[in-house]
């Protein structure tokens, strides 16, 4: 029996059919707001992608991803048949970097780049004239004003350079390059969503949706050109009409992670108000706080905290890595929800929680189950009303190939470590669609989309520069 503390808690945390409903209302007007203005809380971002590639696409291009746990220099050879080659290493991204000032990081980045090319080696033919081309996979909303351009409008996860927000990020990293006689060029940018949906259309066929539940969480989609009101209707119909990167539908970055900022409809517990409160962007990504990776592991730690000071779990007695912000992170989350015995719960909270194994009686394993379920299934549900919007939104313009089976194509740490949170994103969707609703929707695994999606993008770059140059020859 659990004790009355935690009727209290669940409210916040058990979405019942009409407060799932009521989400996905709102989100849909979130959405639509901002394809109608600037600056409103879901940016809506037209990356100037036009469609998807078919997997007949090939090159070998160097790729770059920041945003997630850790920065990757890659070099991914498209191979023309749906698959690809990758190399790839991984370069750490401390706090002070990701805290101080923008230049500096930047530099770092560009050294990465540097030692990946010295130490590892790429097998790019140089080119005659000219640096090697890079596509960057930027993890954080920017908006784009082309596919090589685009302004950091906020940071996110963690990250808070100075002398960033506002700036062209392209720039910041070329200045980087030239800085420091590097012979590369970045030539497209793109978040890591329109990273995975590209990468899961290569590789799997036409994707509606490219979402990643990982340490953020976001989701991009393909939606009519004109439905994007805010480029105005002179650029809506020159898109349109051709010319580079054009056509009559748009990949939209939505950042999602912000929906509801103003938090009218997010079950909003003390738990959650306690880690905004904290965190270094109170009032932003209120979405993404209750649904990636980052928050996860903190939320519990913010709930299991609550029953210690309420002395109803490990006899009221706490550890320095429960009192410690952010102590432990989700993998507490994922080693409880994919514990197959009591056996396997109490290793996870003594290895990780460093609780001692005397304090841990049997009604405290019930209870860490429970405060693990309920922020899991809270952000499986959760993730569930962002799709279901999405799906609803494009239900009038989806292209054909869409019309029988959707596609959404998914990436990140949560998607792919926390047991069963396709499963309960499943329950939601049910809900939400109806059973043929939910059926038609296929998620399947983007793995290096961020690394793929780059390369698609840093090639649809070369095309139009080769157009271009040959039309002004
Ligand atoms: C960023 C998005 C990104 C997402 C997933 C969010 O915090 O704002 O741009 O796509 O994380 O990495």
């Amino acid at each position: 029996m659990l004790p009355d503390i935690c009727k209290d808690i669940e409210p916040n945390f058990l979405l019942c059919d009409s407060a799932l409903e009521h989400i996905v209302t709102h989100f849909r007007r979130e959405l639509e707001a901002g394809l109608a203005r600037r600056g409103e809380d879901v940016a809506m971002i037209p990356s100037f992608v036009p469609g998807v590639p078919d997997g007949t696409e090939e090159g070998t291009f160097l790729a770059l991803d920041l945003g997630g746990t850790n920065l990757r220099v890659c070099e991914v050879r498209l191979l023309g048949n749906h698959k690809f080659e990758m190399k790839q290493q991984k370069y750490k991204v401390s706090d002070d970097l990701k805290e101080g000032e923008a230049t500096v990081l930047f530099d770092y980045i560009a050294d990465s780049v540097d030692a990946f090319l010295t130490e590892i080696g790429s097998d790019i033919a140089p080119e005659k004239s000219g640096p090697m081309h890079l596509g960057f996979t930027f993890s954080f909303p920017v908006e784009q004003t082309a596919i090589n351009s685009g302004t950091l409008l906020t940071w996110t996860k963690g990250f808070n350079a100075k002398n960033a927000i506002g700036k062209d990020v392209v720039k910041l990293l070329n200045d980087a390059f030239e800085r420091k006689h590097i012979h590369v060029r970045c030539s497209a940018l793109v978040n890591d969503t329109v990273g995975t949906l590209l990468s899961r259309s290569y590789q799997h066929g036409p994707a509606l949706i490219g979402a990643i539940f990982g340490t953020g969480t976001n989701g991009a989609y393909i939606d009519k050109t004109s439905t994007v009101a805010k480029l105005g209707e002179k650029q809506i119909r020159e898109l349109e009409e051709g010319g580079e990167h054009a056509g009559a539908y748009m990949v939209i970055n939505t950042e999602w992670g912000a929906f509801d900022n103003k938090r009218q409809c997010l079950p909003v517990s003390i738990f959650d108000s306690k880690l905004d409160r904290m965190s270094i962007n109170p009032r932003k990504q209120a979405f993404e706080k209750m649904v990636s990776g980052m928050y996860l592991g903190e939320i519990t730690r913010n709930i299991l905290l609550h029953l210690i000071d309420s002395n109803v779990l490990f006899e009221g007695y706490s550890t320095a890595v429960l009192n410690e912000h952010y102590g432990f992170d989700t993998s507490f989350v994922s080693a409880v929800e994919g514990a197959e015995s009591d056996e396997d719960v109490i290793k996870a909270i003594t290895d990780i929680l460093k609780v001692k194994r005397k304090h841990i009686k049997e009604r405290d394993l019930e209870l860490v189950r429970w405060a693990t379920k309920l922020v899991a299934h809270r952000a499986a549900y959760l993730a569930a009303t962002a799709v279901a919007a999405v799906v609803q939104h494009t239900e009038k313009n989806r292209r054909e190939e869409e019309k029988e089976t959707i596609d959404v194509g998914v990436d990140g740490s949560v998607a792919q470590y926390l047991p069963r949170f396709e499963e309960n994103m499943r329950v939601a969707l049910r809900k939400l669609l109806g059973e043929d609703g939910e059926k038609r929707i296929t998620i399947g695994l983007a793995k290096d989309g961020s690394g793929v999606g780059a390369a698609l993008t840093a090639l649809q770059a070369k095309k139009a520069a080769e157009r271009s140059s040959k039309l002004s020859k």
